[in-house]
C-alpha cells in the first residue's frame, strides 16, 4: 500500500546565533540505510518536474536543503502529495514506488540520499510499464 512506502525523517537540528545545523546519517541513525550515494537537484526553469519514475531496489530519502517544493507519490492505484519544505525532515521512499518533483521554489537545492549506486537498469521510466508491474503485486 502506498502509506508503507514512505515516511517522513526529522533529524537532529543544532541552532545557535552563527545559524544552523542539520545532520544526516545513515544506517540506522535518520537515515534507514547504508548511504551509498549522494546527489542533489535543482531546476532552470521552476515548471519543471523532476522524477517520474520508480526505482527497483534503490532506497531514497529526499531533503529539501534550500527551498521548496512538492513530492507526488504514486503507487500505480492511489497517490500522495507531500510538501518539503523544512530541511530538518526528509521524505524516505520505498523501493518501487513512483515520484515526481514539482511546484519548485526559486533556489531550490533538493539534496537527494540513495541506498545504492547508480544504475539506469534499475529504472522504470515508463508508467505504463510500471503499472503492469505493480498489478502482479496485487494479484
Ligand atoms: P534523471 O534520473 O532523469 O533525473 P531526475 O530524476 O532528477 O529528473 O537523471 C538525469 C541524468 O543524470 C540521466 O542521464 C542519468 C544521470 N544520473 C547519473 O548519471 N547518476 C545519478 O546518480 C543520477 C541520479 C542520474
Amino acid at each position: 500500500m502506498l502509506k508503507d512506502m514512505f515516511k517522513i525523517i526529522e533529524f537532529d537540528k543544532f541552532g545557535d546565533e552563527k545559524g544552523s545545523l542539520v545532520v544526516i546519517e545513515g544506517e540506522k541513525m535518520g537515515v534507514p540505510f547504508d548511504i551509498k550515494r549522494v546527489f542533489f537537484i535543482y531546476v532552470d526553469d521552476l515548471g519543471d518536474v523532476r522524477g517520474n519514475h520508480a526505482n527497483r531496489h534503490t532506497e531514497l530519502v529526499l531533503v529539501c536543503a534550500s527551498g521548496s517544493c512538492k513530492v507526488k507519490l504514486l503507487d500505480g492505484r492511489d497517490e500522495e502529495i507531500v510538501s518539503l519544505n523544512d530541511s530538518k525532515k526528509g521524505l524516505y521512499i520505498a523501493p518501487m514506488c513512483w515520484k515526481e518533483m514539482y511546484d519548485f521554489e526559486p533556489n531550490t537545492v533538493l539534496l537527494v540520499i540513495a541506498s545504492e549506486h547508480y544504475s539506469e537498469n534499475e529504472y522504470i521510466r515508463d508508467m505504463e510499464e510500471y503499472k503492469k508491474e505493480m498489478e502482479m503485486f496485487w494479484d
